[in-house]
């Protein structure tokens, strides 16, 4: 089957990677209204259609926090990357390295800061969960520095685990504890467990070895269950930001109250995001909130959007409505539990030829000109 689209990449993920890391995907919290909402919600927003209009010469290059990028598109931050495709996150930031854009890892990857460093040669984002310990956090700040990443992802939305009924059902656990089920759901699945015994990289290689009480699979359990900080706040943000000194974009922000704290915190972005669905059920979808919170600080601070992105159609309307730029998570991780490396390349190409085109039909040639003029019967 070729993949044309992100649902195709998405049905190939499914036959070649295990139930439970698959599920562990393709799950929003509760009831998933908010994760239906982000993806549905994108379909409710109408282009305008131009003709006769010059659409010779034209680019997708923008720039986020002042980085260049080839589209407005990054790699959003996504637990577990690893279990999709062996050493996922290392193929993901290569595939995101040649395509030009940005890579996110996050604090709960499967391979280490370090291990994505020496794989690449461009510096990649790193995104940061605050846990009660801070001698661990402040140890992994040090590490993504000295590993030159170029940006700090602040994830706020997180202070208390969301619950997806999906990883309960399948008994999946941080880190993940094999039971026959899973035994035999890896057993059917003979492609992706041949890679993925050929790799060391099984295990939540930035917290292993690097978190105090964390010495082997048992107590790492313990600790991921116990270590997020229901009492983060601002003066967080404030502390992160010094001790980190470069730029910071703070990820998670759903209302226009919260924008304009973000905007004053001093970060250089944020990001409009409910966690792709996985945390509060019941919220608006990201794309219904862009405007109000682009109205609110848009002037201030950029902003940038995740949540539901499918298409290029997608990240026009994003671009279109404000944002700056514009993240992918299940977009890539289908990608790579398809095909790998390839299949990262794949979601990436798939996108740009969609932006690219209709970018083209409503009469625009430069990424830059794209704005609310190109939304049919714009209204707040
Ligand atoms: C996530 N997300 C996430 N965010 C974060 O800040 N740190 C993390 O470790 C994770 N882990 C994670 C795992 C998986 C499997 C998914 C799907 C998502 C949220 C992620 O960064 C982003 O906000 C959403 O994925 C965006 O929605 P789409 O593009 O997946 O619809």
């Amino acid at each position: 089957m070729t993949a044309l689209t992100i649902d195709d990449l998405k049905v190939l993920a499914k036959r070649r990677v295990p139930k439970m890391f698959f599920d562990y995907a393709d799950s929003g919290a509760y009831t998933e209204g908010t994760y239906r909402a982000n993806e549905e919600d994108f379909g409710r927003i109408k282009l305008r259609q131009r003709v006769l209009v010059d659409m010779s010469n034209r680019s997708l290059e923008s720039t986020m926090i002042g980085q260049k990028v080839s589209m407005p598109v990054a790699l959003a931050p996504t637990g577990l990357t690893g279990m999709q495709h062996a050493d996922g996150e290392m193929l993901a930031a290569q595939a995101a390295e040649a395509f030009g854009v940005p890579f996110t890892l996050s604090t709960m990857s499967i391979c280490s800061i370090e291990d994505v460093a020496s794989v690449t040669s461009k510096p990649f984002w790193f995104q940061l969960y605050v846990m009660q310990d801070r001698d661990f956090v402040l140890n992994l700040i040090d590490r993504a520095k000295a590993a030159k990443c170029s940006a700090l992802v602040l994830t706020l939305d997180l202070q208390i685990l969301g619950q997806r009924h999906k990883d309960i059902r399948n008994g999946l656990s941080a880190p993940p504890k094999f039971t026959p089920k899973h035994i035999w759901q890896m057993a059917t699945r003979p492609g992706w467990c041949m890679k993925m015994l050929g790799t060391e990289r099984r295990t939540f290689r930035n917290i292993v070895g690097h978190a105090k009480s964390v010495t082997d699979l048992s107590s790492l359990s313990v600790w991921t269950t116990e270590q997020f900080d229901p009492q983060l706040s601002w003066k967080d943000v404030a502390w992160i930001k010094e001790r980190w000194g470069g730029p910071l974009i703070l990820k998670g922000i759903l209302d226009p109250e919260d924008a304009r704290m973000a905007a004053d915190s001093g970060a250089d972005a944020i990001i409009v995001s409910n966690h792709g669905g996985r945390q509060l059920d019941g919220a608006h979808s990201s794309i219904s909130m862009l405007p109000r919170i682009v109205d609110a600080v848009g002037d201030k601070i950029e902003v940038h959007l995740d949540g539901g992105i499918r298409s290029g159609q997608d990240v026009l309307k994003a671009v279109a409505l404000g944002a700056k730029g514009t993240y992918i998570g299940r977009p890539f991780l289908y990608g790579l539990g398809a095909m790998g490396k390839l299949g990262v390349t794949r979601a990436l190409e798939i996108i740009r030829k969609e932006l690219d085109v209709t970018m083209a039909l409503c009469g625009k040639r430069d990424i830059a000109d794209v704005g609310r003029d190109i939304i049919a019967d714009y209204r707040d």
